[in-house]
């Protein structure tokens, strides 16, 4: 795979449009979590440095009827100008007239940031107009959002086929990243996947199964999988039309030699909150009146057993109810045991996804992780091994100059 980068492109003197993604938490107008902000700050600055005029462009949330205050990017532009320290000026459309006078009128050193590309029909259409009226704003893009790689959107897709392209810093980190871990791993390699539903991690288990030597599967999918193995999983949560299903994975898995790791003992409740009155039993052994809210002791135990073999680890989705302590521990646990295995280098430790980020910045592992990733759905989309639209056409772009 090839693409551009900065480092092929002369950017002095000329209008630089950079898609970011600024779609981040906020209350009441104030940023809750700049994360998304700093990672985007390597390639902006590096765009100023090299004489570039940087034009931000970016959605944020998803409006539905055009123009909608709260939606606004707006909101983000004091926490932007922090995180850059610079002047950040706001353009009130994304295209026109305002846009045009906005990007000839930015003095030199500051950054403009446009209103979001998705109170535009067009966006979402990938709109050929509407990306030309995006195009006329640069004489070059950048695409440094691979959080938003798996929209087919104008501002991420049609738009690099009309200006000289490349990726930016942060989409270079990310691709690299995730190729070490998924495409080209140091074997053994383990993922672990959590999360609620089987349903909604089908296609990524599928996918894994190939190219993983082994897979924890954690969270209320575990509870589908153990009633497929006929055990009772009293009131937890649990999809029992997918039992058909995870039987099928768990013989895909043993015919390709992938290991599938299964709770050997989970924490039960009889109701859902915090330190619910609860116990620890085996995984075939769920009282009927209880529910399954973590993996046990020796379940934790058995995860950092199988940790302390493997060279690499690929982690989406909590192992528990992290959100609720004490089932948070497992989750807690085993991303503890993954931070402390990348800090002695003896792994390499990559996550991605909205939940799996917020529940390692709880346990106060993310820090020591090799890399973390900005991307929620393009992360599994490229877990589950998709072609993700803003990065296909940068490679096409590349193969075409
Ligand atoms: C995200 O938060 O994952 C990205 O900003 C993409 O947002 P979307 O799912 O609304 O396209």
């Amino acid at each position: 795979m090839a693409w551009n980068t900065l480092d092929n492109m002369d950017m002095d003197g000329k209008n630089v449009l950079i898609r970011v993604d600024v779609n981040v938490p906020c209350e009441n107008g104030k940023v809750l979590d700049a994360t998304r902000l700093d990672r985007i700050a390597p390639t902006v600055l590096e765009v100023l440095a090299k004489g570039g005029k940087p034009i931000l462009l970016s959605h944020f949330g998803r409006p539905t009827r055009g123009f909608d205050l709260a939606l606004s990017t707006q909101q983000v532009v004091p926490a932007l100008a922090h995180v850059l320290n610079r002047r950040v000026h706001f353009a009130s459309s994304c295209i026109g007239q305002v846009a045009r006078d906005s990007v000839e009128t930015l003095p030199d050193g500051d950054v403009l940031l446009l209103e979001n590309t998705r109170f535009h029909a067009g966006e979402t259409r990938n709109d050929r107009g509407f990306a030309k009226d995006l195009a006329a704003l640069g004489d070059i893009y950048v695409n440094d959002t691979f959080s938003t790689a798996h929209r087919a959107h104008a501002s991420v897709a049609a738009i690099a086929e009309l200006l000289p392209s490349c990726a930016g810093r942060l989409m270079e980190e990310e691709l690299s990243a995730l190729t070490a871990a998924l495409s080209k791993p140091e074997r053994p390699v383990l993922a672990v996947i959590g999360g609620s539903k089987v349903s909604s991690k089908l296609e990524l288990l599928r996918h894994l199964i190939g190219p993983m030597d082994q897979i924890v599967i954690g969270g209320g999918m575990a509870n589908t999988f153990l009633a497929a193995l006929g055990h009772n999983v009293g009131q937890s949560l649990c999809e029992h039309d997918m039992q058909d299903t995870a039987r099928a994975i768990l013989e895909e898995a043993k015919a390709d030699n992938c290991e599938i790791i299964l709770p050997l003992d989970v924490v039960t409740a009889r109701e859902f909150k915090e330190f619910a009155e609860n116990q620890t039993v085996a995984a075939d052994a769920c009282p009927r009146d209880s529910m399954i809210l973590d993996a046990g002791q020796k379940s934790i135990e058995n995860i950092c057993k199988h940790l302390d073999q493997v060279k690499t680890v690929i982690w989406n989705g909590p192992l528990g109810a992290f959100e609720i302590p004490p089932f948070n521990i497992a989750t807690d646990t085993v991303a503890l045991k993954v931070a402390e295995l990348t800090e002695d280098e003896k792994i390499l430790s990559v996550a991605g996804g909205g939940d799996t980020v917020a529940a390692l910045k709880k346990s106060g592992a993310a820090d020591s992780f090799s890399y973390i990733s900005t991307a929620g759905g393009a992360f599994l989309e490229w877990m589950e091994g998709k072609t993700l639209p803003g990065v296909a056409v940068l490679i096409d772009s590349a193969a075409s100059t």
